[in-house]
């Protein structure tokens, strides 16, 4: 292949096994630990959702995360080029890189979005550092939200030094740009949350929080639940769009893929737990609602910090690890599409230019679905998607479907058409029963798992 990979020894690599897991770790830990996982689990009752997703990220999530990486290792390109390669090398049709174009596809559409709401954690880091939720009312701080949504300028701004600073990033290219940034960021990720933990023991109704998050009460866990917990894991894990695919193209040879892949989960984990202990203690304490949905970090926090002493510091402080958070999975979303260009010969910089420029632009369609365009539901005719706003549809197309999808084909991919052989020697979890029980799950288990959601979420 070496002959057909271009310039494969130019191919730039992480300096480190660290580097890759704390770039894969800045991936996995986003909105999606901060903002999604913390109001679904108050939405689904707290501690049996928590039981049900972690069963969920260690049995279906992780094994699905570790065949992207080593496929992306292995093909050592963008995605699209190295599944194509790939497909050639195993023998198999070159429809499996399908895969690719849609991880392509999907990773463009969210991080258009994605980047709309990274936007939301700029705007709050000022409202909170000018003390605007001080002594403010429910009513007030609603206000505070529905204005911002309802103002397309105020949105398209934050969207746009958001997309700046993900094309600043990612141009700068992978040593320069995105391994400092996110040597940096990483650091601070973790010290601003356990910074909040500790404001939450202090401050907070601690012991509740504890016991809301860790006491499981199946009674309050639907199937509706499980579900979300089974979507939520890939997700969180950044699986199935061959974003990860792409971090796993610069992993030098010698890494073991399984070691790394569970170390990532359990630090994504992690942070989505610590992130629940930062803010339910602030919410019990303070008499509000777990259960108030995507609103929870954007109004019912902010109406907690606005009654608590040392609420400006630590309010601010809150939403500046949301930002920490976007900012390091939206430089995940970028970067197919920018390796792709860079496959056709198009230099770096001027790749994240073009990309995030043609992100941005799209981005205007959700800007637009809060407020202009709040009436238009492209597919309202079909009940499922009746009142789906087009950033709705979007999140839809990503979340129900590309993820998913993506998921299973890898997980196919890997179990059904790569050789024993070569997943063995890839994986690095030895010749024995450990190996065998990842290829059965990536074999019958995840498929039928992805299978069920993905049924259950057109239905
Ligand atoms: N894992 C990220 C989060 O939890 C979202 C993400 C999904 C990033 C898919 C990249 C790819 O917020
Ligand atoms: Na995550």
């Amino acid at each position: 292949d070496a002959t057909t990979g271009g310039t494969a020894a130019a191919r730039p690599q992480w300096s480190s096994r660290l580097a890759f897991i704390l770039a894969a770790t800045g991936s996995a830990v986003g909105l999606g630990n901060i903002w999604k996982f913390p109001y679904i689990t108050g939405e689904n009752g707290g501690g049996a959702f928590v039981l049900v997703y972690l069963a969920c990220i260690a049995v279906i999530g992780l094994p699905i995360l570790a065949a992207e990486v080593l496929l992306g290792r292995r093909g050592g390109h963008s995605p699209i080029r190295s599944m194509a390669q790939l497909c050639r090398r195993d023998g198999a049709s070159g429809g499996w890189a399908w895969v690719a174009w849609m991880g392509f596809v999907a990773a463009f559409v969210l991080l258009s979005f994605y980047s709309v709401v990274g936007g939301w954690s700029l705007a709050y880091i000022g409202h909170a550092a000018r003390g605007a939720f001080a002594g403010a009312n429910a009513e007030a701080i609603g206000g505070m939200f529905g204005g911002m949504l309802s103002s397309p300028g105020t949105l398209l701004l934050w969207h746009t030094v958001f997309m700046l600073m993900v094309v600043a990033i990612v141009g700068a290219g992978l040593r320069a740009g995105m391994e400092r940034a996110i040597n940096t960021l990483m650091p601070l990720l973790f010290v601003l949350l356990l910074v909040l933990v500790g404001y939450a023991m202090v401050r907070g109704d601690f012991g509740r929080g504890l016991e809301f998050l860790f006491a499981p009460d199946f009674s309050k866990l639907s199937t509706e639940g499980v579900l979300t917990a089974l979507g939520h894991a890939f997700f969180t894990l950044s699986t199935g769009i061959c974003v990860m695919m792409a971090y796993g193209s610069f992993l030098p040879k010698e890494v073991n893929v399984a070691r790394t892949v569970v170390t990532i989960g359990v630090l994504d984990t992690l942070v989505a737990l610590l992130a629940g202990l930062a803010i339910f203690p602030l919410v019990f304490a303070n008499g509000l609602e777990p259960g108030a949905g995507p609103g929870l970090i954007f109004v019912t926090l902010p109406l907690a910090f606005g009654q608590m002493t040392g609420g400006v510091v630590f309010g601010t402080l809150f939403f500046a690890l949301l930002l920490v958070a976007a900012i390091t999975s939206a430089i995940s979303m970028i970067e197919p599409v920018v390796e792709w260009l860079e496959d056709r010969g198009v230099a770096r910089k001027l790749g994240a230019l073009l990309s995030g420029s043609l992100i941005w632009a799209l981005g205007i369609c959700t800007v637009l679905s809060f407020n202009h365009w709040a009436d238009f539901h492209p597919l309202g005719f079909l009940s499922r998607f009746e009142g789906k706003t087009l950033f709705d549809l979007f999140d839809f197309l990503v979340s129900n479907l590309a993820l998913p999808l993506g998921g299973l084909t890898i997980a196919l991919y890997a179990g059904w058409v790569m050789k024993a052989d070569i997943l063995r020697e890839q994986i690095g979890l030895g010749d024995g029963a450990v190996f065998e029980l990842f290829r059965f799950v990536l074999r019958f288990l995840s498929p039928a798992a992805v299978l069920v959601v993905f049924v259950y979420n057109l239905v």
